[in-house]
């Protein structure tokens, strides 16, 4: 399997998920081919939660990673879960028209452009 695939469904078995039990996974892939993980971390109080996409890229923005090839999505659904909103608007900011990769842990796998899961963005060049 992909390496970055891979990764993700094993960060999925980190999550940590107790009031949702939905367990998601993330990678990413820098531009110096280093992969980033995270899974989501939820919080009692709900709204403090954050997703898997978030904790990887925070994870890589922290590690000094700036630019990005491809982002892997993994969840235990047979319709293939996508990004979140809040999370798309991030992995904009951060990423632009960056490939995303959705995958389960059965290896169905469905290949996105950012930009048609997030089409007319509010971003910076905006301000
Ligand atoms: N979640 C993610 O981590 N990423 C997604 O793409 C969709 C949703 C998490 C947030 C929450 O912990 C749980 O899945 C249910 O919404």
């Amino acid at each position: 399997m992909d390496p970055l695939l891979a990764c993700a469904l094993a960060a999925r078995e980190n999550a940590h998920a107790p009031f949702s039990n939905f367990k998601v996974g993330a990678a990413i892939e820098d531009a110096n081919g280093r992969i980033h993980t995270g899974c989501n971390v939820e919080n009692a109080t709900y709204g403090l939660t954050v997703c898997a996409e978030r904790v990887a890229l925070f994870k890589a923005i922290s590690e000094g990673a700036r630019q990005f090839r491809r982002v892997a999505v993994a969840a235990d659904t047979d319709t293939l879960t996508p990004p979140c909103g809040a999370c798309r608007q991030v992995l904009w900011e951060f990423c632009g028209d960056i490939e995303i990769a959705l995958v389960n842990p059965g290896s169905k796998v469905e290949t996105f452009r950012l930009k048609d899961l997030f089409p007319r963005p509010f971003d910076a060049s905006y301000l």
